[in-house]
Parts: structure tokens; C-alpha cells; sequence
């Protein structure tokens, strides 16, 4: 266990080593000096210890989750920084983040997202008042800006690509039918951004090369459209730059690591966006940093497994409780629909609902979005909770059921969601 990074050393050691000058001048006697330095910072050390094990008894709290060694801190010196809200200045009284102050999240701040831009909104009113007709010629109708992406190499799981083939040709009914532009990206951007990170870089990109698009879209590729036919609430979101499934409770009162989920989420085309990309990377920058980070996460959420390293899911919670002012003002948390449905609480009730509902409602009669959480498609990750067969079984209901949608535009219809048959209508 480490001690809490307070800094009163230098102070108290400095004056001891201004009189061992002074009896080194007059005496010259260099044992006498290694004694008093070797008491004097015994003693030092004894107050320290001290005066931190009181502190840290009144926070109760434990120290090792967030203290980062000393050679990480010294390899950082000049590049770490306190995360806003977790400073021992802004003490609020009884809310359990706060009772954190005091301890210093670092964050790889040498890391940034490129490119660098400060006047993002001046630029993109400009370019919007030069390129009024590309407004509608490149998007159709929609304000929206659909991203996802897979990893460059084939999927280590056998049946994995033809997933993926589905998944994105149900993007494209999708974004089809309701004239959204869509970019499928299968570049490594970043090589400090990857696993769950990828997002950020290529959100970035995909606002500074569509500034005409209003909202930028991510869907994680192992998500899938199940309701052809509901069309995003858009007006009431125009207050908030970023739209996100989740719950307020879970987030801020539980802080939960499962409060939101980051599957998708609609994030506005603005320069609050970008800072907020900026504040996010700088916690999932690969480098030792990242598992400092994955623990400090864990001690402040609830429901975060251990030795997990920085999530993005983690690090946008944490974000939100740190700087509400900034960040919780504009983010909606969306649950009146599916806008990301879990997939272990929908697929089930797939037959049911065809009997009784229609699509259109994106909610629980019909959810909009069924998102295979833990299948590990691609990578076929053996340690995941669901077996491989149930999950493809799962998918292909999924699928089914939304190619349906489709293939009723044409006179088809699946034989059964299990069955890529089809029959005349
Ligand atoms: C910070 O991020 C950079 C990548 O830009 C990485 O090389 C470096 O190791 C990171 N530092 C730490 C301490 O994690």
C-alpha cells in the first residue's frame, strides 16, 4: 500500500540540509553530516507517515487504487494532471466522489487526438454558409452521420466475417431507408487507440471531414437494426451534444460501470464534442498509464471487474460525475427506447412481439436496437459469459427479424427467424 501523494517532504528536509551545510563548513567532518541527514529524514519520514496515516484513516478510503509508482511519476513529471473535480479543494459535502479528494488521477496528457482544433464551431457556421446545397445532396434528409467499424484483419472466429457481412448490410437497410450517410471504417487510425478507443479517433474524423452532418452516429458493429421503421427522436435532443443509452440513477447515484453503455450514441458535430474527445482519450492512451487508470475506475464505480485496464464506457461515467457543469449538462441518457437494447433481455421475446406490435415503437414492443454484448463475434473469445452456439442462434433471429422489414419491400418473408429460407409473401 502506497501513501496518499501529499507533498510536504521537500519543506521539512530542505531546512535540514541547510544546517548540515552550516556543519559542514564549520567542522568538516563529513561522518557527522551523513548522521544528522540520515536522523533528520528518519524523523521526516516518521512525521509524514504520520500525518498520512490520519488522513487516510479519516477518508477511509484505500490509497493503492489510484497512486501511481514513483517511476511512473517521475517518467511523467510535467505531463500528468489532476482531473477537474478531483482536487482536494472542491470538497462537496456528502457526495461519495468527492470524499476521493485528494487523490490524483493522472491522465497520459502527452497523448492527443489529431487533429488539433479550438474554433471548430466558427469553422464548421463558415464552411455551412459557403456549401449550403452540399447540405441534402451528400446526406439526403438527415442530419445524421453513421460510423462504425471492424478490425483490418479477418476475424480469428471462423463464422466471424460472415457476421460482420450482416451486421453491415443491415447498416445499410437501415441508413438506406432513412437516407442517413454511413462510413464503415476498417483502418487502424491511431495505434494509442484501440480495442474499445477506436471510436474516438475515427468520431473525430468523421466530424471534420462531414461538416455538414449534425450529429455523428458510432453503432458498434456487433449491433444490430431491429426496428427498420423508428427514426431517432432528434428534436428532443436539442439541447444536448451527446445522446446516450443509459439511466440517471445508475450513472450518478450508483455509479454504475453499467449505468450507460457505449455501443452507440449520437454525438453533435461541435467543438464541446471535440473537447470532450480530448478529456476522454487522454484516459485510454495505450501505455502503463492505462491499467492505473482501469484500477482507479474500478474503485470509483460500481459493478467494474477488476484488472480490467481503462474502458471508454468507465472513462465517459467517470466524466460525467467529475465535471458536471461541463460534460452532464449536455449528455442525454436515453431509455425511453432502444437505442441500444441488450440482446440476452430482447431476442426471447422476438415471437411474441410479431404476434401483438409492429415496428415503428423502438421500445420494448418492438426495441430498435439489439446489441450482442459479450457474443465476442469476430474475435470469438472464448472467456465470455454466452456460448458461441447461443449467440449465433441469437444473432440470426436478430437479423432475421429485420430482414424481414426488408425483404417485405420486395414480397419475401423468412420462413421463421431461425431460418434463412424465404418464402412469397
Ligand atoms: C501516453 O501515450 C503515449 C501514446 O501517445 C504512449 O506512448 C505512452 O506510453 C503513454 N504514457 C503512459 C505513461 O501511459
Amino acid at each position: 500500500m502506497r501513501s496518499l501523494p501529499t507533498t510536504p517532504g521537500p519543506s521539512c528536509c530542505g531546512s535540514g540540509v541547510l544546517i548540515n551545510d552550516k556543519f559542514k563548513r564549520v567542522l568538516q567532518n563529513w561522518l557527522h553530516v551523513v548522521t544528522a541527514v540520515f536522523i533528520g529524514g528518519l524523523l521526516c519520514w516518521g512525521i509524514i507517515r504520520t500525518f498520512q496515516s490520519g488522513l487516510l484513516s479519516r477518508l477511509s478510503i484505500e490509497a493503492d487504487h489510484t497512486d501511481l509508482s514513483p517511476t511512473l511519476d517521475e517518467k511523467l513529471a510535467g505531463s500528468s494532471v489532476d482531473l477537474p473535480g478531483l482536487s482536494s479543494e472542491t470538497p462537496d459535502n456528502g457526495n461519495v466522489f468527492y470524499e476521493k479528494a485528494g487523490f490524483k488521477l493522472h491522465v497520459n496528457t502527452s497523448y492527443r487526438l489529431r487533429p488539433r482544433i479550438s474554433d471548430w464551431d466558427d469553422q464548421r457556421r463558415r464552411w455551412l454558409s459557403k456549401n449550403p446545397h452540399k447540405k441534402g445532396i451528400v446526406t439526403g434528409k438527415s442530419p445524421l452521420f453513421l460510423v462504425s467499424s471492424s478490425q483490418p484483419s479477418p476475424c480469428e472466429n471462423p463464422m466471424g466475417d460472415h457476421f460482420l457481412l450482416k451486421a453491415i448490410k443491415n447498416k445499410m437497410d437501415y441508413c438506406r431507408l432513412h437516407g442517413i450517410d454511413i462510413f464503415y471504417n476498417m483502418a487502424q487510425l491511431d495505434p494509442a487507440m484501440v480495442s474499445f478507443w477506436v471510436k474516438l479517433p475515427l468520431v473525430r474524423a468523421a466530424m471534420v471531414a462531414h461538416p455538414e452532418a449534425e450529429w455523428i452516429w458510432w453503432m458498434d458493429s456487433d449491433a444490430l437494426f431491429t426496428d427498420m421503421a423508428f427514426e431517432l427522436p432528434l428534436d428532443k435532443y436539442s439541447n444536448y451534444n451527446m445522446v446516450v443509452h443509459g439511466w440517471e440513477r445508475k450513472v450518478f447515484e450508483e455509479k454504475s460501470w453499467v449505468g450507460l453503455n457505449m455501443g452507440v450514441f449520437l454525438i453533435r458535430n461541435c467543438q464541446w464534442s471535440l473537447d470532450l474527445l480530448d478529456a476522454w482519450a487522454a484516459m485510454g492512451a495505450t501505455g502503463p498509464l492505462k491499467l492505473q487508470i482501469g484500477k482507479f475506475l474500478t474503485s470509483f464505480l460500481s459493478e467494474r471487474p477488476e484488472n480490467f485496464e481503462a474502458d471508454d464506457q468507465g472513462a465517459l461515467i467517470y466524466l460525467l460525475n467529475a465535471e458536471k457543469e461541463r460534460w452532464r449538462s449536455k449528455v442525454y441518457l436515453e431509455s425511453s427506447y432502444y437505442l441500444h437494447g441488450f440482446w440476452v433481455k430482447l431476442v426471447d421475446k422476438y415471437e411474441e412481439m410479431r404476434r401483438k406490435y409492429h415496428p415503428g415503437y423502438g421500445d420494448d414492443r418492438w426495441p430498435f436496437v439489439t446489441h450482442f454484448v459479450g457474443c465476442e463475434l469476430c474475435s470469438g473469445d472464448t472467456n465470455t459469459k454466452y456460448s458461441a452456439e447461443k449467440c449465433r442462434k441469437n444473432v440470426e433471429k436478430a437479423f432475421n427479424l429485420a430482414d424481414d422489414q426488408i425483404l417485405k419491400i420486395y414480397g419475401f418473408h423468412h420462413q421463421s427467424l431461425q431460418s434463412s429460407d424465404v418464402l412469397y409473401l
